[in-house]
Order: C-alpha cells, then structure tokens, then sequence
C-alpha cells in the first residue's frame, strides 16, 4: 500500500506536470539573456529602459509591465518546475523568467534549519526552538545571514524561511521550525534573522501566513503509520497529505480578530514593518473558512493597506491555492511551484468573463517584479552554483553558538556539571546519541559537518574515562550498563515532521518510535541515579520521570554541532542559559485545547465550504504560558524557565516613562549569561476582554562574571501597553493599572512595580 501512494504521489509530481516545466537550470555568472542588446546600462538587465538603475523600483516596474504581453504576465503567476520542490534539485521552486526582457529565471529554497539542495550538503542549523531558547537576535541575524550565505552559493534567489508560525498545539509536528508560543519572542527573533539574510541579497520569505497551527492526525490504524515517514522523491521524507483529520490543507483555523491581531500575526507584522521581508508565503489552511492564500482580510486588508507589505506573495506547495479568481483578485502573487488556477487558460478565462481584469494581473505580475528590482536580482546574472565559496567552518560555529545558548537546562541536583576528574565510567545510552537528529519535511538537510552527542562526549572524556555506548533499544540492557557505570547519560527524541502531527505528546506515543522512551528513563535512572536526560525533541515532551533523575537538558534537534554543544554544557566547559520558548506541561490534559476536538483536531465542517475540517481557537488569547497561568495550572517547567551553573539576584527596580531598568547580578562561582524576561499584566477593559495574567514584553541578555552586577534595561512602547479593540478595529491602551514585573522566568518575577496608564489610576 505505502508503495503505492509512494508511486501515486510521485506520479502526480512527474508526468505530464514535469513537461510544463521549462526551466533552464542555473546561469553561471558569465551567461547573458540570449537577445541582450549592446551597450547596456546594466549589464545584466540589458539596456532596457526599465534596466535604468536610476529610476525608481516602481517606475521600472511600470516600464517593464508595458513591455510586458499578457501572456508573457500569465506565465510569470506561476512556478514552472514541480519535480524540483519535492527534489530540491536544482532548487526548491524555479520560476521561469522572460529573456527577451532581462528577466531572469528565478529560483527558491528551503528553509529555516538550512539550505535544502537535493543531496548537497549544507549546514544544519539547530532547529528554530534552540535560537527561541537562545533570545538572541544577534544569533538570529548571524544564522539568518549563515543560511542565506548557503542559499546564495547554491544558486537561489529566495529562501522560504523563517517560520513564524506561533505554537498553538504541542503535538504540532513543526513547532521545531518556529520559535515558539510567544509572538514577542517570534517577532524580536523573526526580524533579525530577515535582515540578516536579506543583507546577503537574498529574499527572505515569511511563512506561513496565517496560523499553519497543525498539520492534523493521521486517524486510527489501519491510517495511522501507513504513511508514516514515507520516503518521497528525494530530500523530503515525508508526503503532505499526511493529515487526514484536521490536515493542514483541509481545516479552517476559525479565531477571533482580537486573536488573531494579538497572538499570531504580530511576528508576520515586525517581519513586513520591521524586517522590511520581500516575499510573504501564503499558508495551506484556510482562515475562518476563507483559503489563507484568497483571504482578503489577510493579503489585502492586513498585509497591503494596514502594513504596507510591498514585496509578493506565494502559496505553500502544490495544495495552498484552491481557486483562481478570488486569488487573482484577493492577493496571492503567485503559485508555487507550478499552476494549478493559475494557469493561462484559466487566468484567460477569468479575464474573458471579466471576473478578474487586467489591472489585477499587473497588480499580481508587478509586485513580484517591483521586489525583484528592489531587491537587485534584475540587476545581477544569476548567482553561480559554487558551494566551494561557502565558509562552512564559520557556519559550523555558528550553529555550534546556537545550540550552547539554545540548549536548556531543566533539571540538576549537583550532578552537573559532570567532573571529568572524579568520573571512571560514563554510559552513553540511546541511539539518538549517535546520529544526526532533526526533524521530517522541507526543514530536513544534510549536515555538511556532523558531530554526534556520542563522539563529542568521547573526545571530550577522553582517556580519562570509559565511555561505553549501548543504543537503549533493550531497556535492561541499558540498565545493566548504567548499574556498571558512574553516570549515564540517557538521550531520547521524539519524531517530528510536516505532514503530521505528533499523536501525543509522551515519549512512549504508540508507532512513533516503536519504543518506550519513558520506560528506557525509568529502568536506567532505577539502576544508577545518576542519570543525566538528553531530550533532542522539536516539541515540548512529557517528563514524568523528571524527579527521578539527576539532571535534564533540553537540546532540541541541535544541528551539526549538537554534540559538542552538548558535551561542553554536560562538562561544564559552557555554561548554560537557555530558557523555554513554550511551556512543558505535567499532562496532556493541561494544554489548552485538551479534550475537546473542536479546539483540536478540528471537527469536519456540516455547511458547505471549502474547507473540510475546522478548528475552533475558543482558548482565545490564552496561548502557551497565558493559558497555564490564567488557569492557575503548575506546568512541569514553565515558559521562559533555564537554570545554569551559577545563580543571579535581581534588584532595583526602576521605571522612567517607559523604560525600565533592573539590576542583576551573577551570585554563583561561575561566569554566565542571564536572559533577564520583562512582563506585563494589562488591566482588562471590559469582562469579555480577557487578559492573561502575564505577556511577555522585553528581555535582555546579560553575560555576568561572579559578583558581577549589571543593568538591564527593557524599552516598553505603546504596542506593549495595547490590546486589539474590536470595536474601534485598532490598537487601544486601556486606561488603568499595569503591572511591570522582571524575573528569571514566566513564574518566578521577584520586582514588580505598578504604573497607571491612559489616565487610568493605580
Ligand atoms: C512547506 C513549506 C516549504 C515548501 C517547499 C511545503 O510543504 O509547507 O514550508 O517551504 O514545502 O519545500
């Protein structure tokens, strides 16, 4: 059966589609378009009046759009290579460019982890959660501009990155490619990885607009495993029609506006207002039963008349579209990889019936071509295809960088860090230990430079130490070798992958790894306490073992470099400062949209429509840790929690208009950075505007030496004091009391101040 949705699937990708493809594959630098005239301007546009660097991008975009026939603007709403998406080769996406105009062909990449180029190497990147764990916009911006670097010297123009999804459910199976369940989190991060990819000249694409919040469940055997990690067409290892219940390309997201302003669109808005993003990729799901990809409120409302948005849009691969006119009219740019509506017959139907006129195709064809310009690719050859000029060292370290500051540890009771010195034995259990782990889908490369946990801890022990390794696929046996051992050190992932979402949240879910994790933890931690936990998951885990271990650490998928990240954290020679960018809850019946399939996975829809399935969003603004705190529900560890090697006090409290400043200070024995997390509670202007106890407003990292003191200090603007009014469709400050408070995580703030705002008493 597998092989036969395999063939199926791989059919629909290759024949027939395939001979619409007219891509030309990649020019080197020195090729010219075939019929450039001399004496040109700009040598490689040509000598083309809309080639006139001089003029403005819009007034060469008008230029060029004259020139331009209507079947020549036809053929540029739409990619032209759908083998390649599945492949990655020779890219992920070509779009044809017209020669006769300067236009060059235009070429697309994954993605947020990494390059994703067929079975070239690149550098794997920890996954996103470990640079939301890290709360660094420096490392942003450095990997965001690494990973550019990459898509450049593989030939690419765009890179389909960074996810900016919020984390809604934890089951969902890319939560790994974001950064989180906050949205002040995702925008301060989202931002400076656009900016530093774009300052590489490469087109960052923001995705996935709106709320891809779940890719839905496979359903109950026989379903479920049938089309589990599906070997595809080259690099991608999982199909996208996994989801059959509440599937990304059949459900509705149905929320509120004040939601939707509030929790899921603010990192999509710093990436337009702040990030100045070029390309917007268009979600699968629909959004309040409209398609994402034909949703006025979102392309044209939203994103053109309230942001400004003036670069494109595209769909998400093959199944993000569904119809023409509304699209065309509504704001899609472009579909991608290939057309389905948007294909000259169709598009010249439209025109025919007069459902879609012509000013609309320049408006789609033109903001396309207005960002091609902007961005410079009219005006330069295609990139070469020379990986050979990639730094890959550089990358490496960079990644490296990452999961040091994005590993989080959860639990230690002195163990840590480990003591080289005093240690004969280490047991390295796990086969997770000893391989490259990451997650399923489009994220998915191959890492250029792989140093495994098992290697690292190794090299790290040295002669000191045996370190002996047994893969925990028999938990007595690794139980055994733990009892013989000083310490061991257990690592566990889990199996996350676009396409479909995780069916729980346990290590122990049934067919998602054939084995009990939770089980492997709890005979090894009964045979030496001295068990050190390894998680390498995308998600937030169940940890019901977590007091009967000596220590915890959450790695994430940590990229090529995880191993020495890791080993450096467990020895000691890193001091650990990560802190969580979503919430571990004790249950799965703690999270917010537990037991009720209308929250999640969605329910099939009874009206007609388009969508099959929809979602309610009933829990509202109460996300992630606003859920648990308004609930009074202890989580296991709690948004923004990390502990390190050494401690830190914090003290004096200032507020000055809207600055706020705070002393913190290194208390231990050893130097490290704190990530110093400001917080505010808004009064709630009427009963029915709910405001969670606590929002995420600020944070700073600080790096201390012992008895080191420092000032943080956190800039508050009027965004942050502002709740979505439905009625006045704006931005609104309350009058009333706030409260400011500053701490080491989401439930431990130790000052706090009040502060009266819109004439508002305290
Ligand atoms: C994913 C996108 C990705 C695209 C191209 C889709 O399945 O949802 O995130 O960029 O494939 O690989």
């Amino acid at each position: 059966m597998k092989l036969i949705v395999k063939a199926l699937f791989a059919a629909f990708l290759g024949t027939g589609l395939v001979a619409c493809s007219g891509s030309d594959g990649r020019q080197s630098s020195s090729q010219q378009p075939a019929d450039e005239p001399g004496g040109s301007n700009n040598a490689a546009c040509g000598d083309f009046a809309w080639c006139d660097s001089s003029l403005s991008a819009a007034q060469r975009t008008a230029l060029l759009l004259n020139e331009l026939t209507l079947d020549e603007k036809l053929q540029l709403m739409a990619g032209d290579d759908p083998a390649s998406a599945a492949a990655g080769e020779p890219a992920v996406g070509v779009a044809n460019g017209i020669k006769r105009v300067g236009l060059d062909t235009v070429f697309y990449s994954d993605g947020p982890v990494g390059v994703r180029q067929g079975a070239s190497v690149t550098t794997a990147h920890p996954a996103p959660m470990a640079l939301g764990a890290s709360f660094s916009r420096q490392l942003a911006r450095q990997t965001g501009a690494a990973v550019a670097d990459e898509v450049k010297h593989y030939g690419n123009d765009v890179v389909h990155a960074p996810t900016v999804d919020v984390v809604r459910v934890l089951v969902h199976g890319r939560v790994f490619e974001t950064y989180g369940e906050d949205p002040f989190l995702a925008a301060k991060l989202a931002v400076p990885w656009i900016q530093g990819a774009q300052a590489q000249g490469v087109i960052a694409n923001v995705k996935h607009y709106a709320m891809n919040n779940q890719e839905g469940q496979v359903g109950v055997p026989p379903f479920s495993g049938l089309l589990d990690d599906l070997p595809l067409v080259g690099g991608i290892d999982v199909p996208p029609l996994t989801g059959l219940i509440g599937g990304r390309f059949l459900v509705s997201a149905n929320v509120e506006e004040r939601t939707l302003r509030e929790i899921y669109l603010p990192p999509f808005e710093a990436a337009v207002i702040a990030g100045n993003v070029g390309a917007v990729m268009c979600a699968y799901n629909y959004v309040n039963g409209d398609p994402a990809c034909s949703s006025k409120h979102l392309l044209q409302e939203i994103l053109r008349d309230e942001w400004g948005f003036d670069g494109y849009v595209l769909t998400d691969y093959y199944f993000a579209q569904k119809d023409t006119v509304k699209s065309a009219n509504n704001g899609n740019d472009l579909e991608m990889p290939f057309g389905l509506h948007y294909t000259p017959a169709l598009l010249n139907a439209a025109l025919l019936s007069g459902q879609v006129v012509e000013s609309i195709i320049d408006q789609r064809v033109g903001n396309q071509l207005r960002t091609l310009v902007k961005f410079g690719v009219m005006d330069r050859d295609n990139y070469p295809e020379d990986p050979e000029n990639i730094d890959f060292a550089v990358h490496h370290a960079i990644a490296r960088a990452t999961a040091e500051r994005g590993t989080v540890l959860l639990r230690n009771n002195g163990l840590l860090p480990l003591d080289v010195g005093s240690l004969s034995s280490i047991a390295i259990i796990g086969e997770s230990a000893n391989r490259y782990v990451n997650g399923g889908g489009s994220s998915a490369v191959n890492p250029a430079n792989l140093v495994t946990p098992r290697t690292a801890i190794n090299e790290r022990a040295g002669a000191a130490a045996t370190v002996r390794y047994n893969d925990g696929s028999n938990a007595n046996n690794a139980a055994r070798l733990a009892a013989a051992s000083d310490v061991a050190l257990v690592f566990v992932t889990d199996n996350a992958s676009e396409g479909q979402d995780r069916l729980c949240l346990s290590l122990s879910c049934p067919l998602d790894f054939g084995q009990d994790q939770d089980d492997l933890i709890r005979a090894v931690s009964a045979a030496n306490p001295d068990t050190v936990v390894i998680l390498q998951t995308g998600s937030a885990v169940l940890t019901p073992w977590r007091n009967q271990i000596a220590g915890l650490l959450e790695a994430w998928y940590p990229g090529e470099a995880g191993g020495p990240a890791i080993a450096g954290i467990l020895f000691g020679d890193v001091n650990p400062s990560g802190k969580l960018p979503i919430t571990f809850p004790v249950s799965e019946n703690d999270t917010p949209y537990a037991n009720d399939p209308r929250q999640y996975p969605g329910v099939p829809v009874s009206a007609a429509g388009g969508s099959v399935f929809q979602t309610e969003y009933s829990e509202g603004v109460l996300v992630g840790y606003r859920w648990y705190d308004q609930q009074g529900i202890e989580p296991a560890y709690a948004f923004g929690f990390g502990l390190s090697y050494t401690t830190y006090a914090y003290s004096d409290l200032r507020v000055s208009g809207n600055t706020v400043t705070a002393t913190v200070t290194n208390t231990g024995t050893r130097a490290g950075t704190e990530i110093a997390q400001l917080y505010l509670a808004l009064p709630a202007p009427a009963v029915d505007v709910i405001q969670p106890p606590w929002k995420l407003k600020g944070f700073q990292r600080t790096r201390l030496t012992p008895g080191q003191s420092a000032d943080v200090v956190f800039n508050l603007n009027k965004r942050a004091f502002s709740f979505w009014d439905i009625n006045a469709n704006d931005w609104r400050v309350a009058p009333g009391c706030y409260r400011i408070a500053v701490g080491r995580h989401s439930r431990d703030l130790p000052l706090q101040r009040n502060v009266s705002r819109a004439g508002g008493d305290c």
